[in-house]
């Protein structure tokens, strides 16, 4: 595993904690946005500005979110495979990058260029995608704060005692 300095590392915990938690306010503008307009704004006004919003931050963000979450566990001696915390991050994190970038970009590109015509349906959508992702960023959050479930058993050698510490 590859070690970097103390500094550097407080450098990516940084960069980490600005782009996810960035990514989830940038939910929450989306969220915000969506119910809107189920409460009467002008759907021709507000869809444009969530598609820029979706298009050219929200979407590279969970990129980067990706990225630099993945390089937090890479650099550290938390690693991506070893707790469950992490791994459980991994997968949500997954999941939630390939939901935006197939899924709702191209809804909220939709939606902005129909404006007023986008039927009901795809509206309450526009509520439910902010709402449910932002649900699972808070997990990740809290599952970071909390680190629970431990360290996933590793096959180790009969007479090797490494000891297990909290990998800060
Ligand atoms: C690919 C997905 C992700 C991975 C692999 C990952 C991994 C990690 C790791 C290893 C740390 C500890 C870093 C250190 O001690 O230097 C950490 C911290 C943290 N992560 Fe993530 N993360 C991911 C996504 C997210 C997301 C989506 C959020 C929230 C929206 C998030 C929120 C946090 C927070 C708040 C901390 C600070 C916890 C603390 O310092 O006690 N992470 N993450």
């Amino acid at each position: 595993m590859p070690r970097i300095p103390p500094t550097t590392r407080k450098g990516l915990l940084a960069l980490h904690l600005v782009t996810s938690l960035g990514w989830l306010g940038a939910d929450l503008v989306l969220l915000t946005l969506g119910i809107a307009v189920q409460r009467g704004a002008d759907p021709a006004v507000v869809y444009p500005v969530m598609a820029l919003v979706g298009t050219v931050l929200f979407a590279p963000l969970s990129v980067l979110v990706w990225l630099v979450g993945v390089a937090s566990a890479l650099l550290t001696p938390w690693g991506l495979w070893r707790y469950r915390w992490v791994l459980a991050k991994l997968v949500l994190t997954t999941v939630m990058v390939g939901l935006v970038l197939f899924l709702l970009t191209p809804n909220l590109r939709h939606a902005g260029a129909v404006g007023a015509a986008l039927p009901t349906r795809d509206r309450a959508d526009l509520v439910i995608a902010p709402a449910v992702s932002t649900s699972l960023m808070i997990i990740a959050t809290v599952l970071s704060t909390y680190k629970p479930w431990g360290r996933r058993p590793v096959a180790r050698p009969a007479r090797e005692s490494t000891p297990v510490t909290t990998p800060h």
